[in-house]
């Protein structure tokens, strides 16, 4: 077996991803005529060739705006649906799936039309292909601290059903102090934090995610590799980077995979994983993720070995549940 062939086959786990992100045209497009929606391009071919992106905030003015077609219960469950079967295909058990609340309650969409509909999904895939998942509950933050605190609110009643929060959109001009006393309120909840960080951003914002917002897991952490002295401490420290290769690429973090911080963050010692963060919108799921990381780095076995286990090493699951996979 190459180790292409075994990355691709041995059971993993995805902790970044996107649930709005993995809104394929098709979908899109189907979800848009059951709900008698006009999007503002004429067909799939036309919203594919929209996925040019130059930045992360030329993809998220697309992102929220394809949102717009996501309104009833139904339409949530057959989103996480589609994820699921599509992650199924790429060996994937278990998936610690983000969704982005204020996305939909902005449009009017209840909150607990989002939940219900996404959990509905992740319980027919449970009970049909034994997949495994967890919801993190995402704040947008471009949006204000005083808007954010509205949506934890709103979001108490169901708090049993969150199983973590996290941060996400616009990075630059967005530091993780803007957050700082939201996420105090959240740790108090006792639930497992995770923020994006060093995406776009300085390594500067990992140091704040870390020290101020006290997140488990950083999200990206790419640019970490601009900073011996962060690399030293997430490697001390044992900070799980969920890394997204491809987005790196597709919104020019990077110009090409071969100039991608991967190897060095693994020479660091880092736990790093692979994920696919929005994989309708940036040429694919894990599996091309993976094919696209092997094609730049040629990676041994090892290497292969390493970064999936940390995938469950890094996850939210006890190590009870973890012993069934590894
Ligand atoms: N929301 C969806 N994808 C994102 C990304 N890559 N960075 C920040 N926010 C996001
Ligand atoms: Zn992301």
């Amino acid at each position: 077996m190459t180790p292409l062939e075994l990355a691709l086959s041995c059971p993993k786990a995805e902790l970044h991803l996107h649930i709005e992100g993995s809104l394929e045209p098709e979908l899109a497009f189907e979800l848009a005529a059951r709900n008698g929606i006009r999007l503002p391009y004429a067909d799939i071919a036309a919203l594919r060739a929209a996925y040019d992106f130059e930045d992360l905030q030329s993809f998220l003015d697309l992102y929220y705006a394809c949102a717009d077609v996501l309104r009833t219960e139904e339409d949530f469950r057959d989103l996480m649906l589609a994820y699921l079967r599509r992650a199924r295909a790429d060996n994937i058990v278990h998936a610690e799936i983000m969704f982005d609340p204020q996305t939909h309650t902005a449009r009017g969409i209840p909150f607990a039309t989002v939940l219900a509909g996404l959990e509905q999904g992740a319980e027919i895939a449970r009970r049909e292909w034994g997949m495994s998942t967890r919801l993190i509950m995402s704040f947008l933050r471009h949006l204000s601290e005083e808007e954010c605190m509205r949506t934890l609110d709103e979001a108490l009643p169901f708090i049993e059903r969150i199983h973590a929060f996290g941060l996400d959109s616009s990075e630059l001009g967005h530091p993780p102090a803007k957050f700082a006393r939201l996420f105090a309120r959240c740790a108090a909840l006792g639930k497992p934090l995770v923020a994006h960080a060093g995406e776009e951003g300085p390594p500067a914002y990992i140091f704040e995610a870390l020290d101020i917002l006290k997140v488990a897991r950083i999200d990206h952490g790419v640019r970490a590799s601009e900073d011996p002295a962060l690399l030293e401490r997430l490697a001390r420290e044992e900070i799980p980077l969920t890394v997204c290769p491809l987005s790196n690429v597709r919104l020019c973090v990077f110009d090409d995979m071969r100039q991608h911080s991967l190897p060095a963050l693994l020479a660091q010692g880092l736990c790093v994983t692979l994920n696919s963060d929005d994989p309708a919108y940036f040429g694919g799921y894990l599996g091309n993720n993976i094919r696209a990381v092997q094609e730049a780095f040629d990676f041994d076995a090892a290497t292969w070995r390493t970064l999936m286990a940390n995938s469950f090493r890094a996850s939210f699951v006890s190590e009870a549940e973890r012993a069934v996979w590894l």
